[in-house]
């Protein structure tokens, strides 16, 4: 579904990815792995549209899409939800919700606004309530289902589970599952990366501006380079 080739992103004059290359299949869940500084972030923008790659390609369902718009890559089914969520603090959850669906012409919006919230009962009990004075959990909770609310055909997530207690970082990750099973594509970035495998049917990670190492989820929870360096200890 998607297919990313030897992309190279630049800053300025600092090269922030060096040749990054991963696919996503249909339905399934990729995860992306890396240290701080990696160029997780940069990979994401970059898919979605908010950064050009000055080389390389970004292929969505056969379609070359580098250098399109995020706006035009939102119509063609591709969303992101940006590391610190960024929903809209001063409106309610029910407008934060309306807000993913802007780009829409179609007549169901109300029906899949009313699903997610049947969905995640907390935004439902929450509609009137502003987004800013949402929890962090909360506010992520409301950023991925707004991201949902357009109908995505694949989901860009970057570091959902950031600052989250765990309890609610379980509920982050139930969520995925949910999205998941529903059908939807996603590609998670995630310093969880236990976690992160765990939902994941594979993953890749990354290090200093490239892809080092990737592999089936199952199997990378067992490498040892992966074991060492992201899971630690055996407990959590
Ligand atoms: N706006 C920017 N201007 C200049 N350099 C940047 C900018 N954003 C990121 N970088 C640099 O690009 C590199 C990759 O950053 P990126 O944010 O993609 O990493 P990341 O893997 O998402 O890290 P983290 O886990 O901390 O979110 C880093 O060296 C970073 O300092
Ligand atoms: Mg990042």
């Amino acid at each position: 579904m998607l297919k990313v080739t030897g992309i190279e992103t630049f800053y300025g004059k600092i090269q922030a990815l060096k040749g990054v290359s991963l696919e996503v299949e249909q339905g399934k869940v990729v995860t992306l792995l890396g240290a701080n500084g990696a160029g997780k972030t940069t990979t994401m923008k970059t898919i979605a549209g908010l950064l050009k790659p000055k080389t390389g390609t970004v292929e969505f369902l056969g379609e070359n899409i580098t250098g399109m718009r995020p706006d035009q890559l939102l119509r063609k089914g591709i969303a992101l939800v940006p590391e610190g969520r960024a929903i809209l603090s001063t409106m309610t959850v029910l407008e934060n919700l309306e807000m993913g669906a802007y780009h829409r012409n179609d007549h169901d919006i109300k029906k899949d606004i009313e699903q997610v919230m049947e969905q995640f009962p907390i935004l439902k009990e929450r509609s009137e309530q502003l987004g800013g004075t949402l929890s962090g959990g909360q506010q992520q909770m409301l950023a991925i289902a707004r991201a949902l609310l357009s109908k995505p055909k694949l989901l860009l997530l970057d570091e959902p589970s950031m600052g989250l207690a765990p309890l609610i970082v379980a509920d982050v990750f139930r969520m995925i599952r949910e999205i998941k099973s529903s059908g939807t594509t996603v590609l998670l970035v995630e310093q969880n990366a236990k976690q992160a495998l765990k939902v994941a049917d594979y993953g890749y990670v990354m290090e200093t501006g490239k892809i080092i190492i990737n592999g089936e989820a199952k199997d990378l929870l067992e490498d040892p380079r992966i074991v060492e360096a992201y899971l630690g200890k055996k407990s959590s």
